[in-house]
């Protein structure tokens, strides 16, 4: 098969496409032909050895996949050749097979295809998971998202707004800006051009967010916590930035706020079956038409790279995907 490979740690750049053995399924497991693969930002940390996951070398980046079962290991009994399936797998998703377990691979619903399937476990799960468990949002509060056009924070946009929030979208550009309030932003900020912190204060009243999204980091973080509402949750997500925040505690002890890790990856593993229920509850919602994932982008297996480059270089809104055709 062919396969997209990290040989050596390094930009989307130094990633090869080349010809290696096709994967045979272990007990347990599956093998995917892979129609899509999503890529994430994580895609951008992993090639250059920057993750909290490190594959052995050499690996294909890319996370999440969705494909159709094309030869089922020992002991396999829920799943059959020619189903069709998406699977969150860490890596190994931009090649044309991967050997995944069978207990993680879900079914594709009717009238999902495989681009918008691939898209999806990623970016809603973590969002929901971050604003339903560990947010606790209620309706009527206020949600401040940061990097709101992105994969998780436009997920975390749509699933606010449904959660009855009032959504405070805040990014880089106007079409992004755009982008979040047909997802159901009630307000944008523009963080490259208004002062974050003037413009929360601004939009609630003096009263800040109840919950706010940071999945960027870097310079915002520390005036997105400082415009956080009494007893109000700042949810730890990500550093798209590149810059890990070193934030005085005393802004949690004066807004009496709690900052909030969320590590969605680990919570699929530690709790499997909260996280089924969570799964459940999100499709069902996009069965009721409710979610509606945006892939802006997809490229052919061989130019993979430049789907990571979109998002190390700040360019793709919602999600972009990489297509394998059969
Ligand atoms: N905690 C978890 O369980 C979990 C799960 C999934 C992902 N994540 C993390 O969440 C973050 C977002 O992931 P994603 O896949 O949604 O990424 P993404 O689609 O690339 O979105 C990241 C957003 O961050 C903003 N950004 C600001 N500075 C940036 C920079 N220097 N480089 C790139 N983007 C920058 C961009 O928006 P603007 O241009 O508008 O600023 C971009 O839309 C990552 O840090 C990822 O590791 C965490």
């Amino acid at each position: 098969m062919r396969a997209v490979l990290c040989k050596e740690f390094g930009p989307p750049e130094s990633l090869v496409l080349e010809e290696v053995d096709d994967p045979t399924p272990s007990a347990g497991q599956v093998v995917l032909d892979i129609e899509a693969c999503a890529v994430n930002f994580p895609d951008v940390l992993i090639i250059q050895d920057q993750y909290q996951f490190k594959p052995p070398l050499p690996f294909s980046p890319g996370a999440e996949v969705a494909g159709v079962v094309s030869a089922v290991g020992e002991g396999v009994d829920s799943l059959a050749v020619g189903d069709r399936v998406f699977a969150s797998t860490g890596w190994g998703g931009l090649a044309e097979k991967i050997a995944v377990g069978a207990s993680g691979c879900l079914p594709i619903p009717d009238g999902m295809d495989a681009v918008h399937a691939s898209a999806f476990l990623y970016a809603y799960g973590t969002s929901h998971y971050a604003l339903k468990d560990r947010g606790h949002l209620q309706p009527g509060e206020v949600l401040l998202v940061l990097g709101a056009a992105g994969g998780v924070g436009l997920a975390a946009v749509e699933l606010g707004a449904l959660m009855g929030a009032t959504v405070i979208a805040a990014a880089s550009t106007k079409e992004k800006l755009e982008l979040c309030r047909e997802h159901g932003a009630a307000m944008t900020i523009n963080y490259e051009e208004e002062d974050l912190k003037t413009r929360i204060r601004e939009l609630t009243g003096g009263r800040g967010a109840d919950v706010v999204y940071d999945a960027v980091g870097g310079r915002f973080s520390e005036p997105a916590l400082r415009s956080t509402a009494w007893d109000g949750r700042f949810l730890v997500i990500g550093f798209a930035a590149g810059d890990i925040p070193k934030i005085p505690l005393n802004l949690a002890l004066l807004k009496s706020c709690s900052i909030v890790g969320v590590f969605w990856g680990a919570f699929v593993g530690r709790e499997p079956e909260r996280n089924k229920a969570n799964i459940d509850e999100l499709m069902a919602m996009w069965t009721e038409g409710k979610l509606r994932p945006h892939v802006s982008e997809t490229f052919p297996l061989e130019r993979g790279g430049e789907a990571i480059r979109a998002l190390a270089d700040r360019k793709a809104l919602g999600k972009v995907v990489v297509t394998i055709p059969a």
